[in-house]
């Protein structure tokens, strides 16, 4: 299972000139179609599960232990470059879990919480993540949600370049996850990028940056943004969007005579979820292309630049 060091994908994509597109999944069917993408691009990608729209006493009871089992069973068939990432928990005892779940890279979902905790956590995340080869990602600035037909962002803050540098020392995190204009969860429009500000972070810090709310992140800022640090690209929203559109706009065709286990979970091609999945799987090739991340995965494998 070619299961990688985020660090190892993301020096690579900084090194070539590209970013890896993380496609938050939320089932089997989105966690397949994302390798799908990723074999049918040959290209690296990171695979998970994001924890930040999931019940909490789901997650403390099995939710954890059940996404990393599924995970790592759809891995062992998998040939393309990937690390395996679970993504903005709320507590730190649940990134703790992920890591002995079979997870190699983990995030608290730390952003609102005052610096001095965010950083605590963080710290102490790194200790124990780092020890069993785990790598850790943490996001320094504050998004917006866009939620309600509006950008809500009476919470959020932008990253600051000297705060960053500083937040990196004290935690040494393997990545950053910055706050430099984009919005989470954003379907309306796009985004405004403050590319000046993410080039002074990215001379302010020595790691690869991050960019959440990937849906709403206009496209023609990708190559300025890669250009300024940014090797990873977080995606969600658009996802599962392109999910529910395919599965509602095949569902219509149920007559109510047609048996519902053919249409349901069958995984056969009458198999209403299998639309979804196929959707999901066009929508993140076309992204892997938009980051660059094309024909990449052979020179990863063997290290070689492109
Ligand atoms: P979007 O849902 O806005 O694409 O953001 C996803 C994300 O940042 C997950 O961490």
């Amino acid at each position: 299972m070619p299961l990688l060091p985020l660090p190892v994908l993301l020096s690579h994509a900084r090194d070539n000139g590209y970013a890896v597109g993380y496609f938050e999944s939320w089932d089997s069917y989105s966690f397949e179609a994302v390798l799908d993408a990723a074999r049918a691009e040959k290209a690296p990608v990171i695979v998970g599960f994001g924890a930040t729209m999931l019940a909490d006493p789901w997650l403390d009871d099995r939710g954890i232990p059940f996404l990393g089992a599924m995970g790592r069973t759809i891995l062992e068939g998998c040939d393309v470059p990937v690390s395996f990432l679970l993504n903005e928990t709320h507590t730190l005892e649940q990134a703790i879990r992920g890591i002995e779940c079979g997870f190699n890279a983990v995030m608290i979902d730390s952003h609102r919480w005052p610096v001095d905790k965010a950083r605590d956590a963080v710290a102490t995340l790194v200790q124990v993540a780092h020890a069993s080869g785990v790598a850790v990602e943490a996001e320094f600035g504050s998004l917006p949600d866009y939620v309600g037909g509006r950008i809500a962002d009476e919470y959020s803050y932008m990253t600051d370049p000297d705060e960053a540098r500083q937040f990196v020392a004290d935690t040494d995190v393997d990545c950053l996850a910055v706050a430099v204009g984009n919005v989470h969860l954003l379907t309306a429009g796009t985004a405004s990028i403050d590319l000046t500000r993410l080039q002074q972070i990215d001379a302010a810090v020595d790691v690869p940056l991050a960019i959440h709310g990937g849906t709403g992140f206009p496209p023609e800022d990708v190559a300025a943004a890669i250009g300024s640090g940014v090797a990873k690209f977080n995606v969600g929203t658009r996802l599962k969007k392109a999910f529910l559109e395919a599965v509602m706009a095949n569902a219509g065709s149920w007559s109510g005579q047609e048996s519902v286990h053919d249409l349901v979970g069958s995984h056969k091609d009458t198999d209403f979820l299998e639309a979804g999945k196929a959707a999901v799987t066009d929508s993140v090739r076309a992204l892997i292309r938009l980051y660059g991340g094309s024909n990449r995965a052979a020179d990863l494998r063997t290290g070689a630049r492109a």
